[in-house]
């Protein structure tokens, strides 16, 4: 780049590299608290983009001028065209002029039908909305007015529907990494099982496998019509009930799966929650636990800082786990060779053996 023609109009010496000139000060820029400012209204027009169904209209449509898209899905033209250039300066869509389509972000998480899709899980992946406004009162009080445990199938029925499409890659990813499938005929423990993706991807990838699938009674029913969907509930026996509770066979299980219910039940909870798993799983058996862990600092991993906070906007219990903790449960149950694997992106489990 060429230097600029006179030393005092340099690009190097403006205000935001050096500080006021009266000062040898350079304030810290305004960007993180505009971030966090504007992350309310960009959360919000993504709500309002999925109940236009914007995405799925420009699927269908392909690239399309402001004005088609406005009378197709029947808005207002220049509201709808502030709402699209949202979403382009957000990276979430693409924009010539005046003609908007879909990036290949859009095409892989905003639309319905797409393999990775997040349309059914943004509005509920927060957690009921109004926890958030009384949150100064939950840290307060330690306690949320409204915790999701006094109604769990509510709120669960449609978050661990979802949540399927990536907990499914995920769990189905993680064979490659745990080599379930050598297994000829695993029994499986599906405890707090949600939409069930962690059974449904180990029976597909072995035919003689068999599962126990546990989850409230009214969430359970969306266990079964998942399982019922990819042709495997004829291998499945379904038991309703609080997984801290719910009677189970010793030594019974060749895998047990713990997937993302740590994080709702308190240090104490969660405890409990691997000691029942090592003891359903026959020596050699193994435990698979996915969560979002945070760093022993709490501080490397947002999205699990922000994920267990999110758990305390709106659980009773809910906290951060840290990897330390989780492997310090792990090794205190009596498990070994105690590992974390990242199958897909993000989605991180640990797989722990009961000792032979
Ligand atoms: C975040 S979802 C995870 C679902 C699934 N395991 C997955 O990995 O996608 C948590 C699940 O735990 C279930 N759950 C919560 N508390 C439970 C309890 N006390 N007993 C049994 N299931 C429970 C919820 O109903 C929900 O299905």
């Amino acid at each position: 780049m060429a230097d600029a023609p006179y030393p005092e109009l340099k690009k190097s010496h403006t205000m935001a590299h050096e500080g006021r000139p009266w000062t040898d000060h350079k304030p810290p820029p305004a960007a993180p608290v505009w971030g966090v400012i504007e992350g309310f209204g960009s959360y919000h027009l993504l709500l309002a983009a999925l109940e236009l169904n914007v995405f799925d209209t420009l699927e269908r449509t392909g690239p399309t001028a402001i004005g088609p898209v406005a009378r197709l899905l029947e808005v207002s033209e220049p509201h709808l065209q502030a709402l699209l250039d949202s979403l382009v300066a957000l990276g979430m869509l693409e924009q010539y002029r005046n003609v908007y389509g879909l990036n290949d972000t859009a095409e892989r998480y905003l639309t319905s039908g797409a393999e990775a899709s997040m349309v059914e899980l943004i509005p509920v992946a927060p957690g009921p909305h109004d926890n958030w406004l009384g949150l100064a009162e939950t840290i307060r009080s330690g306690r949320p007015a409204k915790p999701i445990d006094d109604d769990p199938s509510a709120f669960y029925v449609p978050l661990v529907e979802g949540t399927f499409t990536t907990m499914l890659r995920a769990a189905t990813r993680a064979d490659l990494l745990v080599r379930y499938s050598s297994h000829p005929a695993p029994r499986v423990l599906d405890l707090g099982a949600g939409g069930a993706p962690w059974t449904i991807a180990v029976l597909k990838a072995c035919p003689g496998g068999s599962a126990v699938v546990n989850d409230l009674p009214g969430v359970l029913e969306v266990a079964e019509r998942m399982t019922a969907e990819h042709g495997v509930l004829s291998r499945c026996e379904f038991l309703p009930g609080d997984f801290h509770e719910v009677a189970l066979d010793d030594g019974a299980f060749d895998l047990v799966a713990l997937g993302h219910v740590c994080r709702t039940e308190g240090e104490v909870g969660a405890r409990h929650l691997v000691d029942r798993a090592f003891s359903a799983l026959r020596p050699g058996g193994r435990l698979m636990l996915a969560d979002y862990f945070v760093d022993s600092e709490r501080k490397f991993n947002p999205h699990g800082v922000l994920m267990g906070m999110t758990m305390m906007t709106s659980t009773v219990h809910g906290f951060p786990i840290t990897n330390e903790q989780v492997v310090g449960w792990m090794g205190d149950a009596g498990f070994e060779a105690v590992r974390l694997i990242e199958p897909i992106g993000s989605q991180f489990v640990y797989v722990a053996t009961r000792p032979r």
